[in-house]
């Protein structure tokens, strides 16, 4: 049977933030309840990414994210199991909502790129899943067939 809250790599959306313009330099406000598709208990970014290294690499079982551009650029590519897409993120108000169960790998990070990522949920290592057949595995008990097709890449 399929487990509804399992999505796919077409409900990872691209949300554009509220951006407030100024000569001086702009805001983006993250609200909670308000700016984001899930509650907000978590925020982490990544920074002094070395050129050619990649993150991620890993599945949530529950964790909804948005992920952003905070500065710089970098690709995402997300992995439902069955439809592969890359998504570029290179402006600070465009952030991809990542659904759980998704297989996710960030790459080509600009130099001095930072990423910053907001979490629905606090730190927890068992809500990973590492090894990509184990993540193909838990798809296909949840109704989802793995012959993985790329549809190309797409820019936030
Ligand atoms: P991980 O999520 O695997 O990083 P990435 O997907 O970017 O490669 O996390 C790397 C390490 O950091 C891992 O040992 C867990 C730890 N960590 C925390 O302790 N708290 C956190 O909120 C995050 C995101 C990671």
């Amino acid at each position: 049977m399929r487990d509804s809250a399992l999505g796919t790599a077409y409900d990872c959306a691209v949300v554009h933030f509220p951006r407030i313009e100024n000569r001086a330099g702009n805001i983006t406000p993250l609200e909670a309840n308000k700016d984001l598709p899930f509650p907000i208990a978590r925020v982490y970014y990544l920074y002094d990414v070395p050129g050619g290294s990649s993150r991620g690499g890993h599945a949530h079982k529950a964790l909804h994210q948005a992920i952003l551009a905070a500065s710089g650029s970098f690709d995402v590519q997300i992995d439902d199991g069955r439809v592969k897409r890359t998504i570029t993120l290179n402006r600070p108000y465009y952030g991809l909502h990542v659904v759980p169960g998704i297989w996710r790998e960030l790459t080509n990070f600009s130099s001095g790129s930072v990423c910053l990522v907001i979490a629905s949920m606090p730190y927890e290592a068992a809500d990973y899943i590492r090894d990509y057949d184990e993540f193909l595995a838990y798809r296909r008990t949840r109704g989802n067939a793995t012959h993985v097709t790329d549809v190309g890449a797409v820019t936030a």
